[in-house]
């Protein structure tokens, strides 16, 4: 059974923001496009810098590094089908961020 685990207030990532969480030993990036919230795992696929302090553009996060674009929704680099990051599930409760974890 998968557990959502609260790691951040909404109120904290503003639509078009992105931050990076830590449940235990895993680091997420989370983002706000447009009121829908998306994790990622943090480590870019590059060099493993964090996706949580690059930029985003509408569903589209920019990493810091070396400019790798991934889509948010798919957690999939730009242009380069099937390299990803792991997504996970996400909900909104009472403003509150949770995270599916397993
Ligand atoms: S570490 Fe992300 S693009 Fe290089």
């Amino acid at each position: 059974m998968v557990a959502f685990v609260g790691v951040a207030w909404l109120e904290d990532l503003p639509p078009g923001r992105a931050m990076t969480v830590t449940i235990g030993d895993q680091k997420l990036a989370l983002v706000n496009v447009g009121g829908t919230v998306h994790a990622i795992d943090d480590a870019c696929l590059h060099a493993g810098l964090s996706l949580g302090e690059g930029a985003l553009d509408g569903e589209t996060l920019c990493c810091g590094g070396h400019g790798w674009r991934y889509d948010v929704t798919t957690g999939c680099l730009l242009g380069v089908p099937g390299l990803c990051v792991r997504t996970h599930a996400v909900q909104v409760v009472d403003g509150r961020i949770k995270v599916a974890v397993d």
